[in-house]
């Protein structure tokens, strides 16, 4: 089981090295992040730092142990030239992989790899959707579905109790310990914002209008006219394609985007227990790796995008962190981080689990993410 589910996340993130054009491993896609290199070491170096038993290449196994999470301090100048060939670490891999399939299986161990793993599937997606086109071979792709006509409404959600986090099974040390949380009576969006309400709000000024930015926010966006996804205002980027803005798929947007959005309807974003509240029995849509883009909004609440929430990521109360790998939360309760909630068409189906957390700077705009806006 472990063995197999190791072996079904190896092929996800094998395959998004394969559309890859020949010459853009080496290309850095995203200004704040490393090159796509990077995480062709990265996967196989963090398995073997947690799963070995003796150094394989010891200047592998940290050159590729760490990403980097943008700091504010500059951006980075490594060049292409200072990364080994893909042939070296193809054999490193290699390498890595034989060995610790001949290893017994831990299964905690095991399940913080293939998460890991899975994690960077999506997370090398957001990076790879930065390329240029013309670097990327087409994949084969499903349909689009059909939007059916919407009304954009707010459904009520009562007043009552919500736990979050998990008590038993896999979790991340951020996911302990569960808890519950009262909620007071609030209505959501049903259904998340859109392209078309988006551009609504920048026809009308408010991505202009410096009083719905917070103070940081308003900083940061000096320069930025649109969400990066958007080539211009009629211009959508996909996976592979460049298309008309499709006015019923979900906005993708920062953190600081999406407060202005909420501010400009009178409206807020939803804490990590509202969401969750709203988010129980939901049904699932557009996640798994099915497809590489987003639908129309009416497809299912979980998937099709995270959604930011207005928590910052913090600690639970009881918060552990695994001693194996310390910094895997703690390094970001820097209150410089907020939870996103749900998951994208790049999300793992394991990962759409009610208490996993995931989360990403306020301003960082790169991620499948949109959201949903409450009144209270
Ligand atoms: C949980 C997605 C925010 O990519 O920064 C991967 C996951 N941590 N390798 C990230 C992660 C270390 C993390 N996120
Ligand atoms: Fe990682």
């Amino acid at each position: 089981m472990l063995a197999e589910r190791m072996a079904n996340a190896r092929t996800q993130t094998d395959a998004l090295f394969d559309i890859l054009a020949p010459d853009a491993l080496y290309d850095r896609p995203v200004a704040e992040r490393h090159r796509i290199v990077f995480y062709l070491g990265h996967l196989e170096a963090f398995d073997w730092n947690l799963l070995g038993d003796h150094p394989v290449h010891k200047e592998f196994d940290q050159l590729f142990a760490f990403g980097i999470d943008p700091l504010g301090t500059g951006l980075p100048t490594d060049q292409p030239r200072d990364w080994p060939t893909i042939e070296e670490i193809q054999t490193y891999n290699r390498e890595i992989r034989s060995t610790i399939d001949r290893l017994p299986t831990d299964d905690l161990l095991w399940n913080v790899a293939i998460e890991h793993r899975l994690m960077h599937a999506e997370t090398l997606a957001y990076m790879l959707h930065q390329l240029h086109v013309d670097k990327k071979l087409p994949q084969p792709q499903l349909a689009p579905p059909k939007s059916s006509p919407r009304k954009s409404e707010m459904v009520s959600v009562e007043a009552g109790s919500v736990v979050l986090g998990r008590s038993e099974g896999f979790g991340w040390d951020n996911e302990f310990d569960a808890h519950t949380v009262d909620v007071t009576a609030f209505e959501m969006d049903r259904y998340k914002v859109t392209n078309g309400d988006y551009l609504k709000f920048i026809e009308a000024g408010g991505y202009e209008e410096k009083s719905l930015w917070s103070e940081d926010a308003w900083q940061w966006k000096q320069g930025i006219t649109r969400p990066v996804f958007w080539k211009n205002l009629n211009t959508y980027r996909t996976m592979f394609q460049e298309i008309p803005l499709p006015l019923d798929w979900p906005v993708y947007v920062s953190h600081s985007e999406a407060s202005a959005y909420a501010r400009w309807v009178g409206k807020s974003l939803p804490t990590e227990a509202e969401w969750q509240r709203a988010a129980e029995d939901s049904p699932i849509g557009n996640a798994g790796f099915h497809r590489w883009d987003p639908v129309p909004v009416d497809s299912g609440m979980i998937g099709n995008g995270w959604e930011w929430t207005s928590t910052l990521f913090r600690p639970f109360p009881g918060f552990k962190a695994f001693p194996f790998y310390p910094g895997y939360s703690a390094n970001f309760f820097d209150d410089q981080h907020y939870v996103m909630k749900g998951g994208s068409a790049r999300t793992a189906e394991c990962l759409l689990r009610p208490s996993f957390r995931n989360w990403f700077q306020p301003n960082y705009q790169y991620v499948y993410s949109g959201f949903r806006c409450v009144t209270r």
